[in-house]
């Protein structure tokens, strides 16, 4: 089964082509962060109008790239939420539409699941059960996964998400839209010791997040330093390697707890906060001492992208999942009440 991919919840154009036998044959992506930098974040508006403009030129790109022609696809998989509502219609609508002129199905995937799903197209995916740790710009979520569609919400953030905390600090400390991959870069340069941030809700039990005092107390230091008269590119780099170890390690202990409390081995990290290498090295070693694994996506597939809503697509209609011709979106929709296959 050849499926065609759509996704559109944000400020990427992502379109692939996945196919249940061959695996994935071509995925290409416009990115709009040039659109949105300069007003220091998403524009909603924007976002959607851009979509219309990508969308048809994506599909061409990816047809020729896989060598297909649209009687080839079997199927559409498109986005239908969480998201912005504007930017969510118009993947709904192109793919009903779609569907409609070539008379095949089209069905609706859930974002977060898209994520979640993104390293089974590695080389070597997960097995279930496993928890996962979905980390983006609009959740941060600790999930126990026993299939497709069965989720246990073990504990997700009260306020800020991860990707959100990045993305606020860094607007803060005078960075670019997005903050995630700047402060990133600028920790490389940071001097360890220099600062140190709290790890939020680690001293007590459970499974739950906050991260909206780490973006007050990155503001505070920052601030601090400037009254004394040093607004240096190396602060801005000190600061952020401290927040961003603060994120890394209060996630990781997380992660241990939860993979204690479920006593499970495998750990799935996915969302563009899982693209951090800083990220990726402590989950490694925190694994490793409890003797599992920690499986991700190639970085393009962490953030958002066409594969993984093409891949979770497929696996649902395979499995004979089936919606009508109407098109709706949902701005919110928890994961928990998807249909297991
Ligand atoms: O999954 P995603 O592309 O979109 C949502 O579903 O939200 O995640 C985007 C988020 C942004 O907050 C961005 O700053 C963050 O992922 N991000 C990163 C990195 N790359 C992207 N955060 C930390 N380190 C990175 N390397
Ligand atoms: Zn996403």
């Amino acid at each position: 089964m050849l499926v065609l991919g759509l996704e559109t919840s944000c400020d990427e154009t992502g379109v692939a082509l996945y196919d249940s036998e061959r695996g994935l044959l071509a995925d290409a992506l416009f990115s709009q962060i040039d659109l949105h930098r300069v007003y220091g974040g998403v524009v909603p508006e924007l976002a959607s109008r851009d979509h219309v403009k990508r969308m048809l030129p994506l599909i061409r790109q990816v047809l020729a790239e896989a060598d297909c022609v649209a009687t080839d696809i079997d199927a559409i998989a498109y986005t239908a939420g969480p998201g912005l509502v504007g930017a969510l219609l118009v993947g709904a609508s192109c793919a009903q539409a779609l569907a409609f002129a070539w008379g095949i199905p089209a069905l609706g995937v859930h974002h977060m699941e898209g994520h979640l799903l993104a390293p089974m197209l590695e080389e070597q995916p997960p097995e279930f059960p496993f928890v996962a740790l979905l980390v983006s710009g609009g959740h941060t979520q600790l999930v126990r996964v026993d299939g497709i569609g069965r989720y246990e919400l073990l504990g997700e953030s009260l306020d800020d998400a991860a990707g959100e905390a990045f993305d606020k600090t860094a607007k803060l400390i005078g960075l670019p839209y997005p903050g995630g991959p700047e402060i990133a870069r600028l920790a490389a340069q940071g001097v360890p010791g220099r600062f140190v941030f709290p790890r939020p809700m680690t001293d007590r039990p459970g499974l739950q997040f906050s991260f909206s005092g780490l973006k007050t107390f990155a503001l505070n230091t920052w601030q601090q330093c400037r009254d004394a008269g040093d607004d240096s590119e190396q602060t801005r780099c000190d600061i952020s390697l401290a927040f961003q170890q603060a994120v890394v390690e209060t996630l990781t202990i997380k992660c241990r707890r939860a993979l204690q409390q479920t006593g499970l081995k495998r750990l799935v990290i996915a969302g563009g906060v899982s693209a951090n290498k800083a990220l990726r090295a402590s989950l490694e070693d925190m694994t490793a001492g409890l003797k599992g694994n920690v499986f991700y996506a190639r970085p393009k597939f962490c953030t958002d992208n066409g594969a993984m809503i093409a891949y979770a697509g497929c696996q649902r209609l395979a499995a004979g999942q089936q919606e009508s011709l109407a098109i709706s979106v949902q701005a919110r929709w928890p994961m928990e009440t998807l249909q297991a296959i």
